[in-house]
């Protein structure tokens, strides 16, 4: 069955990005579409399947690509963002997806942004952020709840979404930066704590065995490693200008 990796082009205006934690400071586009470029690079290497959505250059963020759905095996559920700049990124990610998986939509009131939500074995963990309210949780639960997944709501303050905090890195095994999440609702995972010099380290993308990880945390990547986790090391600090993480710049299932 092959994986497939949406992604959206890094947009030319992506230096008004929505920011919410970081100072705004000059972005090079350029060089934020090679490490974008060399980013898609190692989702085929990994073995993805890259499809681009089509280009939204008005959508500032539109490269972060995963706040737009959270793709289930059974289903996909199409977000509200919880930044009214990016709601209309939605439209042509759920076209895209459509082929793939039913569509179901978060409502309004709710919001939710898929970089809040960790989805690890039959566990949703769906952060409760600056981006995804409670009824946006709460629709999450309505939909998951069915289909034999546990949906556990998390506080997340000081860093953006949940996935700023905390990602799988291999089976069971979570990466976890414990000044941004209480690491007590993970219980029954393995945890991997981000070396105390790596704020923004936790945000890595697990490919089956491997998983992306960004060249500017050498401390938690050596940590890693010790841990037997193989790393596919990629630039993409000029993306994290924006607010963005391995994570946030694809959208993976199997089709
Ligand atoms: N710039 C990423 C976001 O705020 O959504």
């Amino acid at each position: 069955m092959p994986r497939i990796a949406l992604t959206r082009e890094v947009s030319e205006s992506i230096a008004r990005c929505e920011l919410t934690h970081l100072e705004r400071e000059p972005i090079d586009v350029g060089r934020a579409r090679a490490q974008h470029a060399a980013y898609e690079s190692a989702l085929r290497t990994l073995g993805c399947r890259v499809e681009r959505v089509e280009p939204a250059p008005d959508d500032l963020d539109s490269v972060f690509i995963e706040d737009t759905a959270v793709v289930f095996p059974e289903l996909a559920i199409i977000t509200r963002p919880g930044a009214l700049s990016r709601r209309g990124e939605t439209a042509a990610v759920a076209q895209t997806l459509a082929p793939y998986r039913r569509n179901v939509n978060i409502q309004s009131p709710g919001t939710l942004d898929g970089g809040d939500v960790l989805v690890a074995s039959r566990t949703v963990f769906v952060g409760q952020s600056a981006r995804t309210n409670a009824r946006g949780i709460e629709q999450i639960r309505q939909v998951a709840s069915p289909l034999g997944y546990t949906v556990i709501g998390i506080r997340v303050t000081g860093c953006l979404h949940l996935k700023s905090a905390v990602t799988e890195v291999a089976e069971g095994t979570l990466l976890l930066q414990p000044r941004w999440v209480d690491p007590a609702p993970f219980d029954g995972f393995d945890t991997i704590e981000v070396d105390s010099d790596d704020l923004y380290g936790a945000n890595a993308l697990r490919i089956g065995s491997r998983v992306i990880y960004p060249t500017a945390f050498p401390k938690t990547a050596a940590r890693l490693a010790a841990h037997g986790i193989s790393l596919h090391l990629v630039e993409a600090d000029e993306l994290a200008k924006a607010e963005g993480a391995v994570t946030c710049c694809c959208l993976m299932f199997e089709a």
